[in-house]
């Protein structure tokens, strides 16, 4: 059974006192509702590090009060049934309650009928749209992490908010649990990037390791809102990984215009009944838009089914 650890100060204690004894300790930070995704990533840590902490948070920094914070699933028994299945199982489980310091009696976010965020606070209306979950709840936590350009394109055109709140929890989690390594899906490829580009640009004593997408049977990635498609949803969504994986076999035919491919997967997902946010092609590396493919690129993807937003993408080493 893993060790459940609410409070952050506890945290701290526990991976201060296995570093003390020569262990090394692996995190994989979560938001929970676990799927295969999930316990692939704990498997790939146990190469890694003697012990391993599975953090399970649903951060209001990285959320938007226009977006699914309040809808966001989660099942904590399941997931722990599902931690103490794994082999070599995990070492502990941080599962705070809150990670901010909210002000208590003047919030400063936004306050309308169409907020989102739990709790929310009054305010200014005006920063609808730019301001997190967190803000709109009252300003006690005013720093945060920004990657300034890894930031900007793809999910953060579309999600303004995302990834400063991801890059700052992801901080705080490594300043609380001290880790040596931390373990990120290629799922969420440009969060990873950002990840990556923050541990070197900060200087964190931290290893970042990048672990392959899981897909179910039928080719879609698995991700904790999938649980939110209706089965007909979830049919035209097989067209993202269906209209990627033949993208990348022309690319391997010799089909190196971007444009080309990118149209090919855009009208095979607009016409399955999806609404694409973004579908781009970029360097593995530097996120940049690629026009022909010369070098390792990625085709990411982010498209809407009904209220569920996916997000995808397919390595191209060509
Ligand atoms: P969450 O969506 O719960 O994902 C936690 C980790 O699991 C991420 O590194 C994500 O890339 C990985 N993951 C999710 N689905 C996957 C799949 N099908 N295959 C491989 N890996 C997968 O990502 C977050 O939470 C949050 O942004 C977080 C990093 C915890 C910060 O709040």
């Amino acid at each position: 059974e893993p060790e459940i650890i609410t409070d952050k100060n506890q945290m701290r204690k526990w991976s201060r006192a296995m570093r003390s004894q020569g262990k090394t300790i692996g995190l994989v930070p979560t938001m929970g509702y676990l799927h295969e995704g999930h316990i692939s990533l704990i498997k790939e840590a146990h190469k890694h590090t003697n012990l391993i902490v599975v953090s399970i948070y649903v951060n209001p920094g990285q959320f938007s009060p226009t977006e699914d914070l309040s809808t966001y699933p989660s099942d904590f028994h399941g997931d722990i049934q599902k931690l103490m299945a794994i082999p070599g199982g995990v070492d502990a489980v941080f599962h705070p309650h809150n990670l901010y310091d909210y002000a208590k009696s003047k919030p400063t976010g936004v306050n309308n009928n169409s907020s989102n965020c739990e709790n929310s606070g009054g305010g200014e209306p005006e920063r609808k749209g730019v301001v997190s979950c967190v803000e709109e709840r009252g300003l006690g936590h005013e720093t945060w992490v920004r990657v300034e350009r890894l930031e900007k394109g793809m999910c953060g055109n579309s999600r303004p908010v995302f990834f400063r709140g991801v890059a700052t929890i992801v901080t705080k989690l490594f300043n609380i649990v001290e880790p040596d390594v931390a373990m990120f899906g290629k799922k969420d490829y440009q969060q990873w990037r950002i990840i990556q580009r923050m541990v070197r640009d900060l200087d964190f004593s931290i290893e970042v390791v990048g672990s392959d997408i899981v897909r179910d049977n039928d080719g879609l990635a698995m991700s904790s809102r999938n649980v939110h498609l209706s089965p007909e949803e979830r049919e035209k969504a097989l067209s993202i990984n269906r209209s990627l994986s033949r993208a990348k076999s022309a690319a391997e035919n010799g089909q190196i215009n971007c444009r080309e491919l990118r149209n090919s997967v855009v009208q095979a997902v607009n016409s399955a009944g999806g609404r694409i946010d973004y579908a781009e092609i970029v360097d593995q590396e530097t996120l940049e838009a690629v026009e022909e493919i010369q070098s390792p690129v990625v085709f990411c993807i982010a498209a809407w089914f009904g209220k569920v937003r996916l997000i995808d993408n397919l390595e191209m080493n060509i």
